[in-house]
């Protein structure tokens, strides 16, 4: 049954390829000082930065750099970008990047003009932000996380050998953000496929729980589908308009939280992801295919209703003569080859881990109960095994 629930999102999307133009409507409604966020130089190299800080001196805002957001933003990055804006009594926070440079940007606006320790309130006890939230805006390079119209934030504290991610509510939401798919053309191939593992692993964990008929399932599964579609061609063609722009749009969707609503969720290929990520600051993306596998074939037994419809429906296998079982393999097998052909990395270790990591990545991971089996700290530490 669906469950009950409430519905906002207050982020404004500009889309398409002249969507940069429309900062010169958003930029009026904030103050003077913006604290311009990016990471480690892309956006000079493809001229993005250019044109976003001509449009910021046109309507006459001071430009307040902070620069060197590096992947898996870190706390200390977190501390400099408070301090950054608190000197500089900044109004908007313009995040130019991927989901690094967004969630970063969310865990600054909640800190500035709070007391306590940004990482131990928000990371380590979850709670909510209780003071005034500077607003975010988003130019979107990089496609996968969602962040671009969530509360998402993911920071990592190395010292703690910890990668915790925090959903904030609708407050702490870009405000705005800029979807041009061509600002994505220039990135590396690497990060195009591990971004489009995000986007398909972000509707898996919403869509492998529950066994209700639920209308977010159908729409999961759509969104699944366009993805595969789009993916085979824009790893031959990676300027393929049409292909990059409907990557773009499914990402956006398969993490705006709509597709949770009124249904429960799993999120442990991202708990796992993130532990292995804690370890070895590897790709996001790369994290979660590398654990995959060895976690669906795990749980599959436990959703076989919800797996058997994954294969018939997203991969189309031809379920007649076959019992539930096979059919279900015969959809993870197609995942597998999917995943093979796009050229993602297929286990922890091309990612940097060891067995000797192997204790510290199953403290590291968050047990959730949302999914099919809730896990026991044994059955994850043999999913990180298998995924070595
Ligand atoms: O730093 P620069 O020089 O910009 O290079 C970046 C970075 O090296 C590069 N890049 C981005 N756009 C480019 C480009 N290079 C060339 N051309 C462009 N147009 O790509 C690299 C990766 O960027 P990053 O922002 O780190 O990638 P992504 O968007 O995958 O973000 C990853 C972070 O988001 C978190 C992850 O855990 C990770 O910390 N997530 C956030 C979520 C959320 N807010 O809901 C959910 C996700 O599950 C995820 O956990
Ligand atoms: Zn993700």
């Amino acid at each position: 049954m669906l469950g009950n629930f409430n519905y906002v999102n207050p982020t404004k999307l500009y889309f398409g390829d002249d969507s940069l133009k429309y900062l010169n409507e958003e930029l009026p409604k904030y103050g003077k000082n913006i604290q311009l966020i990016y990471g480690g130089g892309s956006i000079k190299k493809n001229g993005i930065y250019d044109k976003v800080v001509e449009i910021l001196k046109a309507n006459g805002k001071n430009i307040i750099e902070d620069s060197g957001v590096m992947p898996n933003p870190t706390v200390e990055k977190l501390y400099e970008g408070v301090r950054i804006a608190r000197e500089n009594n900044v109004d908007l926070l313009l995040a130019v990047g991927g989901g690094s440079c967004c969630d970063y940007a969310k865990a600054v606006s909640v800190s500035v003009h709070c007391n306590d320790d940004p990482w131990q309130k928000y990371f380590i006890r979850f709670e909510e932000p209780d003071c005034k939230i500077v607003p975010v805006g988003c130019v979107l390079t990089m496609v996968g996380t969602g962040s671009e119209m969530n509360g998402g934030s993911v920071i990592s504290n190395h010292k703690e050998k910890l990668k915790i991610g925090h959903v904030f509510n609708e407050d702490v939401m870009p405000k705005f953000s800029v979807l041009n798919p061509k600002f994505t053309f220039t990135l590396p191939k690497k990060q195009m496929v591990a971004g489009f593992y995000d986007i398909f692993n972000h509707i898996c964990e919403q869509y492998f729980s529950g066994e209700d008929d639920n209308t977010s399932d159908y729409i999961a599964e759509g969104l699944m589908k366009s993805l595969i579609h789009s993916s085979l061609i824009a790893i031959d063609n990676p300027e393929d308009y049409e292909a990059r722009s409907n990557i773009m749009w499914t990402a956006t969707w398969a993490l705006n939280t709509l597709i949770a609503k009124g249904k429960t969720t799993d999120w442990m290929v991202h708990m796992l992801g993130q532990a292995v990520g804690a370890y070895t600051d590897a790709t996001h993306g790369m994290t979660l295919a590398a654990v995959s596998l060895p976690y669906y074939r795990h749980i599959m037994p436990y959703g076989l209703k919800k797996f058997t419809r994954f294969a018939t429906e997203v991969w189309s296998i031809n379920p007649d003569n076959k019992t539930d079982e096979e059919v279900a393999n015969e959809g993870l097998e197609k995942l597998e080859e999917w995943m093979k052909k796009i050229g993602l990395t297929m286990n922890i270790t091309d990612l940097g881990a060891t067995s000797e990591m192997l204790d510290g990545m199953v403290e590291a991971t968050f047990i959730l109960d949302g999914g099919y089996k809730v896990l026991t700290k044994d059955e994850i530490k043999n999913i990180l095994k298998e995924s070595l």
